[in-house]
């Protein structure tokens, strides 16, 4: 049953707000199919995506001028608080049993995305400050719909090891892999962790980098929120000028996510953002060729599966907080991860 999965408390980015039509649509959200749609005012309404009548999908039916989901089967009318307001196959005076009600969910517009929580919210949404502060410009990424698990896809944004191999001349440098010491730290439901690092200055085929010469230093600032949301602020030690990264993924609950994705900065503001999304692109498109072949999917939570180096250990972090998240492998407090040097 989805909304009693561990991680149906938390709020999982469904759709971006943009692209909501007049009608209902439908996502799926661990498992759950779920109908979103907007209302008279305008606001977002999600739902359990079945009519309480015969089970069918209401995301197939339309949206009607006050605002209410109407199913596609017979007609029935349920307003935003999910009470049904209008059965046609009964006289005008027949009372509307209470039972013929639907399932709604928590849902909520935020940074260009709607979010949903498929229980009672235990913990906030992941944070995006930068997306009200005036002095950024941010650029809306594509849209990264994966064949793995989210905890794959996040874990990602854990691997400093790839950076210099895998994204040679982007982000990272092959003659350069040694990954810099760091340090990681849980507080609450985040993962913090900082890397100074050299990157290389792409300018002449990505206009992104706040670089002057053939290198520079950018400092990486990460705020992981637990479970799937990334935050991270680069810092071009150069010119103090930063560019960040806001990405969060929606999992699906069928071997599958949805990665959300903003590139913002604060330099270049009149600059042309084709280069921005382009170079996220592919980066993106290169991680995952080699994500999605990792065996298996899902990733393995126990700390003595698979291989952990000492520059994998915001990984492991990762791995553990996962676990503890999903209750699959407890963590007693100061369990030693195993690594091998
Ligand atoms: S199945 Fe929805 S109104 Fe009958
Ligand atoms: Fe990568």
């Amino acid at each position: 049953m989805s909304r009693a999965h561990p991680l149906a408390g938390h709020w999982h980015p469904v759709a971006w707000a943009a692209e909501l039509g007049n009608g209902p649509s439908q996502v799926v959200l661990l498992g759950e199919r779920v109908v979103v749609w907007r209302d008279a005012n305008g606001g977002v309404v999600a739902a359990v995506d079945r009519c309480p009548h015969r089970g069918t999908a209401l995301s197939l039916g339309k949206v009607d001028e006050r605002g209410c989901l109407v199913c596609p089967y017979h007609g029935w009318r349920f307003d935003a608080a999910g009470s049904c307001v209008a059965i046609p196959q009964l006289a005008a005076e027949a009372p509307v049993p209470a039972r013929a009600r639907l399932t709604t969910l928590c849902c909520e517009e935020s940074a260009g995305l709607v979010w949903v929580c498929l229980s009672d919210p235990v913990a906030e949404r992941p944070e995006f400050p930068e997306f009200g502060d005036p002095t950024y410009r941010h650029v809306r990424c594509s849209t990264y719909r994966w064949v793995t698990s989210p905890e794959r896809m996040v874990e990602n944004f854990t691997d400093f090891g790839h950076l210099g191999y895998l994204h040679d001349g982007l982000l990272g440098s092959i003659d350069d892999l040694v990954v810099p010491p760091h340090r990681v730290a849980q507080v609450g439901g985040e993962l913090h962790y900082v890397l100074s690092m050299q990157v290389p200055n792409t300018n002449d085929r990505f206009a992104v980098t706040d670089v002057k010469g053939r290198r520079g230093v950018q400092t990486n600032r990460y705020v992981l929120t637990l479970p799937y949301a990334v935050h991270l602020q680069c810092t071009y030690e150069d010119t103090g000028a930063h560019r960040t990264l806001f990405f969060v993924a929606q999992p699906h609950g069928d071997g599958t996510c949805t990665g959300f994705c903003y590139q913002s900065r604060d330099f270049d503001l009149d600059g042309d953002d084709e280069p921005y999304a382009r170079f996220q692109e592919v980066l993106a498109e290169q991680d995952r060729t080699v994500v999605e072949s990792q065996v298996p999917g899902e990733v393995p939570l126990g700390p003595s599966e698979e291989l952990h180096l000492p520059f994998d250990r915001v990984a492991v972090a990762y791995r553990r907080a996962m676990a503890a998240l999903l209750e699959r492998v407890p963590v007693a407090a100061g369990t030693r991860i195993q690594t091998t040097i």
